[in-house]
Parts: C-alpha cells; sequence; structure tokens
C-alpha cells in the first residue's frame, strides 16, 4: 500500500510560530496562561499544560505570569488589560490577523467605515472588529452586504480565511454604497492552498486520512472537501483512532492535516498506518 502525504499537512505559518512561541514560554517555567486554548489541538494543548500552562476563558482570571495570545489575536481591551495588569505579554497573533487589524484601526482613525467580511462568531474577527475606533460591520456574504446603509467613505477587510470569491462580491456591493472604498485584501492563502492540494489527492487514492482536532473548523472543512470526491475519508485526532478495516482493498492511501496539526500527530499516524499493512501481511 502506497501511502502519500500531502505536502502542505499540518502546521500553517502563523499556527507553527505561535506554537514555538508558547512552547518556549513553557520552558522559562513561572506562571503562564493562554487566552482560551492556543490552538484547536486538544494534544497540543494537553502538552503544554502538562508543562503547567493553563488555557483560562478571560484576561480577568489572570492576575500576575505570562499570558500568550494565540494565533487569530485577541480583542483590543484583553490586550490593553493584560498591560494594565503588568502580565509579561508572548504576542503570538499572526503576522496576517495583525496587519489586518492594523488596517482597521488605521481606515477608521482616517475616518472610513469599516466593512469587515467574515464569521461574527469568530474569535478573529471579533479581535480585529474591536480595532475599529468608529463603525464598523461585519459581512459573511454579498446578501448581508445588501443590508449596509450607505456610507461616504469605506474600508473593506477580510477575515484571513475568507474565499477571495466573497471578497470580491461584497467589494461589489460596497462599490454601490458609497463613494469612496478602500480595500485591503488581507486574505491568507494557506487554508485554500490546503484544500486545493487536498482535494487533488482525494481524487487519486482510495482512501483518505485527515487529521486534526475534532473541534478545528479548517480541519473539518478539510475532511469535508475531501469526503465530497471520496466517501472513504476518516477525520482523525490520533493514530489510535485508526481502524485496520479501512485500508482492505485500499492500494493508495493520501493522509493530510488541518492547520493546527502537530508533525508528531501526523509522523504517529503514518507509523500506524505502516504497521496495520505490516500485520495485514502476517
Ligand atoms: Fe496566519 Fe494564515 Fe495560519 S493567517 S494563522 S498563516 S492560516
Amino acid at each position: 500500500m502506497e501511502i502519500i502525504l500531502a505536502k502542505q499537512a499540518g502546521f500553517c505559518f502563523g499556527v507553527k510560530r505561535a506554537t514555538h512561541l508558547a512552547f518556549e514560554a513553557a520552558e522559562r517555567g513561572g506562571e503562564t496562561y493562554t487566552l482560551g486554548p492556543i490552538i484547536h489541538s486538544p494534544q497540543v494543548v494537553q502538552r503544554l499544560e502538562e508543562m503547567g500552562v493553563k488555557a483560562l476563558p478571560n484576561v480577568d482570571d489572570i492576575e500576575s505570569g505570562t499570558i500568550i495570545i494565540r494565533s487569530h489575536g485577541v480583542a483590543a481591551h484583553e490586550l490593553d488589560d493584560a498591560m494594565t495588569r503588568n502580565l509579561e505579554i508572548v504576542d503570538a497573533t499572526c503576522p496576517f490577523v495583525k496587519k489586518a487589524q492594523d488596517h482597521v484601526a488605521g481606515l477608521s482613525k482616517a475616518g472610513y467605515d469599516v466593512v469587515v467580511v467574515g464569521d461574527l462568531d469568530h474569535p478573529e474577527v471579533q479581535g480585529i472588529v474591536s480595532y475599529a475606533t468608529g463603525r464598523v460591520f461585519v459581512v459573511s456574504c454579498e446578501e448581508e452586504a445588501q443590508k449596509l446603509p450607505r456610507m461616504s467613505k469605506i474600508g473593506v477587510v477580510a477575515q484571513t480565511t475568507q474565499s477571495f470569491e466573497t471578497l470580491k462580491e461584497v467589494v461589489d456591493v460596497c462599490l454601490e454604497k458609497g463613494s469612496e472604498i478602500r480595500i485591503y485584501n488581507t486574505i491568507c492563502d494557506a487554508t485554500a492552498v490546503r484544500q486545493e492540494e487536498a482535494k487533488a489527492l482525494a481524487g487519486k487514492v482510495d482512501c483518505m486520512l485527515v487529521i486534526g482536532g475534532f473541534n478545528s473548523a479548517n480541519t473539518k472543512r478539510l475532511a469535508e472537501v475531501c469526503a465530497e470526491l471520496l466517501p472513504r475519508t476518516h477525520h482523525i485526532e490520533t493514530a489510535s483512532q485508526v481502524d485496520p478495516a479501512w485500508f482492505d482493498g485500499v492500494k493508495k492511501v493520501g493522509v493530510t492535516a488541518g492547520a493546527s496539526t502537530p508533525k508528531w500527530l501526523i509522523d504517529e499516524v503514518l507509523e500506524r498506518i505502516t504497521e496495520v499493512e505490516r500485520d495485514k501481511k502476517r
């Protein structure tokens, strides 16, 4: 059985950087916290916990020590709170997310009403929006953009994981809503590139494994796009969930992983598949 691992499987640039900063902070010791889970990988969160890093939901719960800001950022007031409390801050916000936050702040300051193209429930969007000092709207699609009021100056920024199509559709509507428009394309293509590669792989194998947290939206989406092409797609978090029966009659197996899946989990799954094959030959 041939095992093909996708080139883009696992950590994206921002998650890799955040995880590295978190483990570095954990190694320094002392009271160390993250606001919510640092990334959507229960296994990484557990490892950090074992090293003494606690995930707390609120900055108010933290009196002293070090606070690590997760890759998709936090709201401006949470960062201010952390500073007021004299906490040591390790800012692991992905530089691409930071850029979106900075654009929102700059647009507001320059007198633009801001339109953020994204999902209102997503913490990244809630963080980005918090940097506006004037009016700000969040729209996730063209229909929602149609409901925007007329504005004289509109600044458009996108959630980093938005699709380019949606951004273009919203911008089109904004062109009819305002007389002056400034657009920042803050989309990061890591997610799209990973999905395209996974689709191509699913098209040429007999069985596909997608590794990543069951709470990770990008991993779930990755499993969905693969399953649309290949029903023999399985979303797993760890090697122990691999079922030998999945490989009956399989000649080629494809493996990919979400942006918050560490390399060690991918390696364990690859090892497990090799082991299953070895057992079958016995
Ligand atoms: Fe950053 Fe893009 Fe990853 S915005 S966190 S590199 S998906």
